[in-house]
């Protein structure tokens, strides 16, 4: 388990010094929180930027296959945040490659999540540096963003990311 403090600057933040945010990966008895907060971020990002194609009943669809999958091990995680024994976020990570075409290894941050009473905070942050220590030794980090969704993009963009390619949809 990892778990740091998640106050930096306590005289600058509303928050007490002691609070602290725990970063664990989902285990099995973790599905319904993980599945929950996979939910909840389909509906702030996908369900608003894309509602058109964005299936809202995911959750009692593919939801919980797809959360199963996450905690069984291996390549594929999931990491859940934590204050106290409240579930507050999670972040989806995979490993991809090496392949001929690109002979490195991939980590794809493939979603976080972070519920809204508990942004700024510092909790995206923390699941963001648990995932690069759990992926160390991958030779690139990648996540995709919706372009209209700028207040991830700027979150990614401070924590070092470059856009390096882009998706052009057309709807028909
Ligand atoms: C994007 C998201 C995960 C960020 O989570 P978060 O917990 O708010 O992230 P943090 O608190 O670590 O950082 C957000 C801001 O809070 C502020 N902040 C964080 N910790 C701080 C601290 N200790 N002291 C002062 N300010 C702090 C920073 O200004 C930071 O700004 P930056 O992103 O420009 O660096 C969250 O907004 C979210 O869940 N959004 C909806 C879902 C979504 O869009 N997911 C991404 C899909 S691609």
């Amino acid at each position: 388990m990892i778990k740091r403090f998640a106050c930096e600057a306590p005289p600058a933040w509303p928050y007490p010094s002691e609070v602290t945010i725990a970063i664990t990966a989902a285990g099995l008895s973790d599905v319904s929180s993980l599945l929950a907060s996979a939910d909840a971020l389909i509906r702030t990002d996908a369900g608003v930027f894309d509602a058109r194609t964005t299936n809202l009943a995911w959750a009692t669809g593919g939801g919980p296959a797809y959360c199963a999958a996450l905690v069984a091990g291996g390549d594929d995680f999931a990491l859940l945040a934590r204050d106290e024994d409240e579930v507050i976020g999670h972040l989806v990570g995979r490993r991809h490659g090496p392949n001929k075409l690109h002979p490195i290894t991939t980590a794809e941050l493939e979603s976080i999540h972070v519920y809204p009473a508990h942004r700024g905070r510092g909790v995206g942050g923390l699941l963001v540096s648990s995932f690069l220590e759990r992926v160390a030794g991958a030779d690139r980090v990648t996540v995709s963003a919706y372009a209209q969704n700028t207040r991830a993009l700027s979150f990614y963009a401070r924590r070092g990311f470059v856009v390096r390619s882009v998706i052009l949809d057309l709807d028909l």
